[in-house]
């Protein structure tokens, strides 16, 4: 027996077939919900269920026990026992669609110990249109992929830009990449995910740990052509003085943003550091009374995203504005 689905807002409805899930019925019925891992780990396919039930064949690690009390559930992984009215949002129609082409790397920098900036040229011909935030595959020669998050507005010009953290023993950012030189093809796919800004009309709050700060470069960017962008803070979690790549430069963002406002925190800095210290998360709290005002965007380890959002909605963030982009580990 299916179930139906209706989306509140939208006046879009699909019917979910016996063990199908909402999100694969969806994408069946060409409605097009936010998702990426499709595994119950990214939580980028969050819904709210205003009616009706669902159930999980496993817990999904992605759904934060106060998400789920206040009645989230992530649409890749819940199978409807019943009929259920929904509030989710559905993807816009004028998303770039994903293709697949030949690469040329442009250039490879070293930005700190383990963290390379890769710049690609895309094959002439190719109209790259892509979100700030999205990010690409790279196929590597056995056909498995390896997701990079794109580091900068479009440029206009054909060429992206990743930041690519070496993981050791990582097939392609530890054994391919050291083998690459400017000239060397790569094939890629692009653009993809869900993470981009929103128009929520909030001030924004961005929580980047890692190379998690590069969407977040890419959709702050974009934001110095808007005539009237939001408040900015912006919080990157690292561990030492060192892991900060791109510091000066995000100092010389507060020239380009009128209301932007950085604050690195470091969880084992050395002595002479007089900055913040200890978790990301923490720090966003101890500064931030009014959380459920803001916009919210996490970008980095799934560990710091599930902790930021249980603190967060426990501070009484609203839970229809974080948005998430989870770096789960890829060898
Ligand atoms: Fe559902 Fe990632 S797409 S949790």
């Amino acid at each position: 027996m299916s179930y139906r689905v209706s989306l509140i807002e939208s006046d879009v409805a699909f019917d979910v077939e016996p063990h199908e899930t909402v999100l694969a019925a969806a994408l069946r019925a060409a409605v097009n919900l936010p998702h990426d891992c499709k595994s119950g780990t990214c939580g980028t396919c969050r819904f709210k269920l205003i009616d009706g039930a669902v159930d999980y064949a496993e817990p999904p690690m992605g759904l934060e026990p106060e998400e789920a009390a206040a009645g989230i559930a992530l649409a890749c992984q819940a199978r409807p026992l019943s009929d259920i009215v929904a509030e989710a949002e559905v993807m816009p129609s004028l998303l770039p669609d994903p293709i697949r082409c030949q690469s040329r790397i442009v250039s490879l920098e070293k930005l700190a110990a383990d963290v390379v900036h890769l710049k690609l040229a895309l094959v002439e011909g190719i109209d790259l249109a892509y979100l700030p935030g999205q990010h690409i595959n790279i196929v590597l020669e056995d056909g498995s992929t390896r997701s990079f998050s794109l580091a900068s507005r479009p440029s206009g010009d054909g060429t992206i830009d990743l930041h690519v953290r070496q993981i050791p023993g990582g097939v392609f950012t530890e054994g391919r990449l050291a083998t690459l030189a400017a000239g060397d093809a790569l094939d890629v796919e692009l653009p993809l995910g869900s993470f981009f800004l929103r128009d929520d009309f909030r001030p924004l709050v961005m929580v980047a740990t890692g190379t998690g700060l590069a969407p977040i470069k890419s959709i702050i960017e974009a934001l110095m052509d808007d005539p009237a962008p939001p408040p900015v803070a912006l919080y990157w979690g690292m561990r030492t003085e060192a892991d900060l790549y791109l510091h000066d430069e995000i100092l010389s963002w507060a020239e380009k943003l009128e209301d932007f406002r950085y604050v690195p925190v470091l969880s084992r800095p050395g002595e002479g550091w007089t900055g913040r210290r200890g978790y990301v998360q923490d720090a966003v709290v101890e500064d931030i009374d009014d959380i459920e005002e803001h916009a919210i965007y996490l970008c980095g380890s799934p560990g710091m995203i599930s902790s930021a959002k249980s603190l967060f909605l426990g501070r009484g963030a609203s839970v229809n504005h974080i948005y998430t982009d989870s770096f789960l580990f890829q060898h």
